[in-house]
Order: C-alpha cells, then sequence, then structure tokens
C-alpha cells in the first residue's frame, strides 16, 4: 500500500491515529502529555537505551524513538528508517491509517529517515491475491511536524517512494505478464506521466540496427526483444553531456540451452531489476524535476532454450562489431547490456552507468548488503557515488578491475568469448562489458540485494527496488552542482 506523506500540523478531529515521537535523551517528557504510568515506563526504557519505546494503544498507538546520539551518520540514518519499519508493523497491526511523527529532537533527517522507513515497509504486492482488500495494510498517511520538515522535502520523499515502488512492481511482476513488450509499455506508460520522451525500437528496428547480442539472447523465445530509450532532458539542465544509464531487462532467465537448475530459476523473473531500477530512477528524477539530462537504455528479454536459440560454440556479432563466441548462453546479461552500452556512445556522454543482476558471484561475494561496483569513472566521481551510497544505505564495493582479468575473456577463434576462468566471476563480466565502453563508465552488479526471498526491515522481500534510491541521491548531488 502506498502512503502520502505530508506536513499536516493538526490532527483531525476524531480520526484515529499513531503517534511517534522523536526525542533526545535528555528531551523533557511533558510535551508528550503521558500518563504517569507511562511516563515512568519511559524513563525505565531509556534507562536501558531502548530506540523504539511502545507506550500501548492507550487512545491510540503511541510511541517514542530516543535518540543516544552514539553512532555515525550513515549508521545513524539507517538506523531510524528501521526503526520507521518496526513503527510501521505496530501501526498496521492497530489498523490505525494515519501516522503522524512529531519530532521533538529538531533533527535535520531523523524525520525524514523514519518517514522514508515507515513508507518503504508499507510496500504490499497485492494483484493476485483473492482477498486483496483484507489483507491490504490500513496505513495510507503520513503526517509530518518538524523543526526542518519542508513541502520541497516531503516531495522529494513521496517521489523516491513511488519509484522505489514501481521498481518492486515490475520486479515481483512474473513474466506472463511482464514480456519484453510488456517492460516497454510500462516505461511509456511512467514516461508520460513524468514528461519523459520514450521511443521503443521493435525486432525489425533491432535487426537493422544489428543489434546481435541482444537478438542472439532472443533467438530462443517467442516473444521479440525490445530496445527502450527513455529521455529526460529538462530545459535548465547542469550537464551539457548526459547521464547515460543502462539497465538489463532480462524479463525471465532460464539460462538458455545451458538451462539453469529449478532451484536457480525459480526468482528469475527478478533478472530484469536492473533495467527496473533505472526506469524508477528516471522517473523519479523527472518527477522531482531535477535539472539533469538523464537518458536511460533499456535491452530486454527473455533467455529461453526454444529451437532457435543460441547455442554454446556460436560466435555472435555485437552491435559495434566485435564478435563474441558464446561459450554458456546464460551468460546472456553481458550480450544484451554490451550492445546497449556501445549504444550509449552516441550520446556524447559525461558518464555511463550500468545496472544488473549479472552474476551469482557478486551475490556470493558480499549477499544482499551492498552493490558491487567496478568501472573507469574517474575517482572523483567514483567517490561521490560511494558517498550517494553511503547515504540512502545502498553501500557500495568497488572490485579490482585489473586487465590481467581481462585475458581470462580470450577465444581460440573469435575477439573473445563470453565467459571467464573459475574464479573473479563478477570482475570478468564487468571485463567483457568494458570492451564495449569508450566513456567514463561504471558497472553496478545488483544480483546480490536486488531480489531477497526473507523480510529485510523496509526493503521488505522479493523485488527490493535496489538502486533506485541510491540513483536518485546521485542524480540529486549532481543537479545542486
Ligand atoms: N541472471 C544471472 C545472475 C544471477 C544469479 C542473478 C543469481 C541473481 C541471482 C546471470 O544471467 C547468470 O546466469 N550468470 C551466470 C554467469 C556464468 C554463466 C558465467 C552465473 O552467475 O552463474
Ligand atoms: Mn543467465
Ligand atoms: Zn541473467
Amino acid at each position: 500500500m502506498s502512503v502520502k506523506i505530508g506536513t499536516n500540523k493538526k490532527s483531525q478531529e476524531g480520526s484515529e491515529e499513531a503517534v511517534l515521537f522523536l526525542i533526545k535523551k535528555n528531551s523533557k517528557l511533558d510535551e508528550l502529555r503521558l500518563s504517569a504510568e507511562q511516563e515512568d515506563y519511559l524513563k525505565s526504557q531509556i534507562k536501558k537505551e531502548k530506540e523504539l519505546v511502545s507506550l500501548g494503544s492507550m487512545d491510540k498507538v503511541c510511541a517514542v524513538a530516543v535518540d543516544y546520539g552514539k553512532k555515525d551518520a550513515i549508521a545513524r540514518r539507517e538506523a531510524y528508517r528501521k526503526l520507521g519499519a518496526s513503527f510501521c508493523s505496530m501501526v498496521n497491526a492497530a489498523e490505525v491509517n494515519t501516522a503522524r511523527i512529531i519530532d521533538l529532537s529538531d533533527s535535520k533527517n531523523d524525520w525524514y529517515d523514519v518517514a522514508e522507513g515507515i513508507s518503504l515497509s508499507n510496500y504490499q504486492f497485492l494483484k493476485y491475491r483473492k482477498e486483496e482488500e483484507k489483507e491490504r495494510n490500513p496505513l495510507e498517511t503520513i503526517a509530518v511536524q518538524a523543526k526542518h520538515s519542508s513541502d520541497e522535502r516531503m516531495h522529494e520523499l513521496n517521489c523516491t517512494v513511488a519509484s522505489v515502488f514501481w521498481a518492486r512492481d515490475l520486479v515481483n511482476e512474473p513474466v506472463i505478464t511482464l514480456d519484453a513488450l510488456k517492460l516497454s509499455e510500462e516505461a511509456e506508460r511512467m514516461g508520460e506521466k513524468a514528461g519523459i520522451k520514450v521511443e521503443v525500437f521493435n525486432k525489425t528496428k533491432l535487426e537493422a540496427l544489428k543489434f546481435g547480442g541482444l537478438l542472439a539472447v532472443n533467438s530462443g523465445s517467442q516473444t521479440p526483444p525490445t530496445f527502450t530509450i527513455m529521455e529526460y532532458k529538462p530545459k535548465k539542465a547542469v550537464n551539457d553531456k548526459p547521464i547515460v544509464l543502462v539497465g538489463k531487462g532480462v524479463v525471465y532467465d532460464t539460462g538458455g540451452l545451458s538451462l539453469k537448475p529449478t532451484s536457480s530459476m525459480d526468482t528469475m523473473k527478478s533478472d530484469m531489476g536492473g533495467a527496473a531500477a533505472v526506469m524508477a530512477a528516471i522517473y523519479g528524477a523527472a518527477s522531482m524535476e531535477l535539472p539533469v539530462h538523464v537518458v536511460a537504455l533499456i535491452p530486454a528479454t527473455d533467455n529461453r532454450p526454444g529451437e532457435m536459440a543460441y547455442t554454446p560454440g556460436d560466435v555472435i556479432k555485437m552491435y559495434n562489431g566485435l564478435q563474441v563466441e558464446v561459450l554458456n548462453t546464460d551468460a546472456e546479461g553481458r550480450m544484451i547490456l554490451a550492445d546497449a552500452l556501445a549504444y550509449a556512445a552516441k550520446y556524447d556522454p559525461e558518464l555511463v552507468m550500468d545496472f544488473a543482476t549479472l552474476t551469482g558471484a557478486a551475490a556470493m561475494a558480499i549477499g544482499q548488503y551492498g552493490i558491487v561496483c567496478m568501472g573507469t569513472a574517474e575517482e572523483k566521481v567514483k567517490q561521490s557515488l560511494k558517498k550517494s551510497g553511503d547515504e540512502v544505505y545502498e553501500r557500495l564495493v568497488e572490485f579490482p578491475f585489473w586487465d590481467e582479468y581481462k585475458d581470462l575473456l580470450k577465444s581460440d577463434i573469435a575477439d573473445m568469448k563470453n565467459i571467464g576462468g573459475p574464479v573473479g566471476g563478477a570482475i570478468t563480466a564487468g571485463k567483457f562489458l568494458e570492451h564495449f565502453t569508450s566513456y567514463p563508465w561504471m558497472h553496478f552488479d545488483i544480483a546480490g540485494p536486488a531480489y531477497i526471498k526473507g523480510n529485510d526491515s523496509y526493503r521488505g522481500k522479493n523485488g527490493t527496488g535496489a538502486a533506485v534510491r541510491f540513483l536518485i541521491n546521485y542524480l540529486q548531488n549532481r543537479a545542486k552542482k
């Protein structure tokens, strides 16, 4: 259920609200208007340094978040998001539809992070449920009373949450209802809402343009591939050259003829998590009207073992003319990204960033806890990317990108092969992509965080919308320069 966040100074007469006070350890408690019993209880919990204290429902749900001021800025922001997630479950359990945050600590960000944590954890994917209405979270509105809140920041938050929810919806949608064509239609539908120009290349066009990698992966499929171009070009952009985002849009990855076992295939509707991230990010940037020129490129197809499927041993001529020996059809993400990356050069970009659920190796290396990255952008850019990752707690881990890894891609008969050796699988995938870049570039492997089986606080479970908040944060910071 999506929530609307706003500055709502007064509570409405007779409406049921859940209230969360943000206080400091030494705050005076009289403003909370607690009963003597509640106050004693709160004091005892403060002694134990409890961060979120629930005061039960006397007349409404009431909880207090206490700041002990011990954490560094990054950990603190994350702690408040998680606190928001805990509060969200209390509110929904009490079947209340409005949550009010009353910030008595005059914090700059805490109220924002709590509101973000609440709204992100209120997400549900119920469209295939018979009892949809019954299961729907009651929470609908978050009202904020905070010294540092503003309509602008509320708007930012609403746009960010809407973007993350869209990405999650896309990832959670199965391939039977979201094939490559549908994914492109989704881009068109949302693009229109936000003032983004959307163009879709169909199969005929892709054949004419010789998108060899994308067409090869699609050759076992009954549904055609698409290549979607979303462009958001505001009048007063801070950048002369666009930032280009590329997202892996494998709407389903069976592995192709190099078929995956069922246990690795069952979550592979999520293999368009990179596409979802860049689509949602450009949507977020446009709905916030950020003064940044952004382009998103989405190569999309399913990867299946059809009669005409590309086969191990095939040599494929890519969009940029390089010839690739395919030794594993399950290394399909790099095949479709390569064409998109080569195409990106047309924009003479300031920076190209690709996002992909690319390798099991990246997921094995760091799990769901961060984003693996590597690339050729200059150090200053990498630093600002890492700063964004920290701010939203989608932390970046930069992998080595030494040229020795490139040697692992040498083919006996073609310019390169599509798989490396037994080590550094995430890196050789990145090195493969590097062949198709000719501009400052970063590659982000989100195979770990994009789709999770268990519940992880405000990230929810299943599609998480990984990298959306990271990208929006980066574009927001870029807009300020
Ligand atoms: N989509 C998968 C990567 C993946 C694995 C994403 C697990 C999310 C969770 C990708 O297309 C793939 O199959 N990669 C292979 C590459 C290998 C054949 C070189 C892999 O990682 O095993
Ligand atoms: Mn694969
Ligand atoms: Zn894949």
